[in-house]
C-alpha cells in the first residue's frame, strides 16, 4: 500500500495538486459563488495543499485548514504558511477513516484521498460528522468505473499505489454516499461547470452533500 509519510520524507516531492492543478482552486471559487463564501474550509488528505494555500490568499476572512496523515507534509505546509504570513491557514496531522478533530467546518473537502483509505464508509461518516449544519461535504471517491479505468491505464509503481482501488477493496458508489449521510448528492463537476475538463475523466465521481 502507498506509504505517504515515506513519500513526503524524500526530499523534493512535487508541491502539486494531484487532480486538476491550480485550476481546482478556481473551481472551489465557483462552488463558493454557488453556496456562499464559508467561514471555514477544511481539506482532508490535503497533501501539499495547493488549494488551501490559494484559498487562504484569496479569502483572508475564511479560516482554512489542511489535515493529512503525513507529519512531514503537515510540517512543510505549516512552515510555508508562516513564511507567507497566512494567518488564516493552519495544518494538523489527522487521518481517515476516523478523524480526531472535533471541530466543525462550513465546507469539508476531500479530493484525491479516498482512493487510499481502507474503510470508505467509516471515512464518509467521519467527514460528514465534521460538516456544520447547513454546510457541505465535497467528496471525490473511487467507484467501479475508476477501477476499470485505472486497470487499463496504470502500470508499475502507480498500480501499487492504487492497490486498494484495483483490488476492488474500497470501491463505493453514490448510493453508499447517500446511505451513509442520509442526504442527497449532487455532481460537483457539473455544479462548478467543469464536466468538459480533461482531468475530470480520471477524477469521477465527485459529489457535494449538504448537511
Ligand atoms: C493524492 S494526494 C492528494 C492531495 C490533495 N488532496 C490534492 O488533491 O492535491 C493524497 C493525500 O492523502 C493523504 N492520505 C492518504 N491516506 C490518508 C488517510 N487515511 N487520512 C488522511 N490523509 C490520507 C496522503 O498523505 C496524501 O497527501
Amino acid at each position: 500500500m502507498m506509504d505517504w509519510e515515506r513519500f513526503y520524507r524524500r526530499a523534493d516531492y512535487d508541491r502539486c495538486a494531484y487532480i486538476g492543478g491550480e485550476q481546482m482552486a478556481d473551481l472551489v471559487e465557483r462552488f463558493f459563488e454557488w453556496r456562499g463564501v464559508p467561514d471555514d474550509f477544511a481539506s482532508v488528505g490535503c497533501g501539499p495543499a495547493v488549494v488551501p494555500f490559494l484559498l487562504a490568499e484569496r479569502y483572508p476572512d475564511t479560516e482554512v485548514f489542511g489535515f493529512d496523515l503525513s507529519e512531514t507534509v503537515v510540517q512543510d505546509n505549516a512552515e510555508k504558511a508562516e513564511e507567507q504570513g497566512l494567518d488564516n491557514l493552519r495544518f494538523a496531522v489527522d487521518s481517515l477513516p476516523n478523524l480526531d478533530t472535533d471541530e466543525k467546518f462550513d465546507v469539508v473537502y476531500c479530493v484525491a484521498t479516498l482512493y487510499f483509505v481502507e474503510e470508505p464508509k467509516r471515512a464518509i461518516e467521519s467527514l460528514y460528522a465534521r460538516v456544520r449544519e447547513g454546510g457541505h461535504l465535497v467528496l471525490n471517491y473511487p467507484n467501479e468505473t475508476s477501477r476499470e479505468q485505472f486497470d487499463r491505464e496504470f502500470d508499475g509503481r502507480k498500480r501499487e499505489s492504487f492497490e486498494l482501488v484495483l483490488s476492488g477493496a474500497n470501491l463505493i458508489n453514490e448510493d453508499v454516499v447517500r446511505d451513509v449521510t442520509g442526504a442527497e448528492t449532487r455532481n460537483y463537476w457539473e455544479l462548478v461547470d467543469a464536466e468538459e475538463e480533461a482531468f475530470v475523466d480520471s477524477a469521477r465521481p465527485c459529489v457535494v452533500v449538504e448537511k
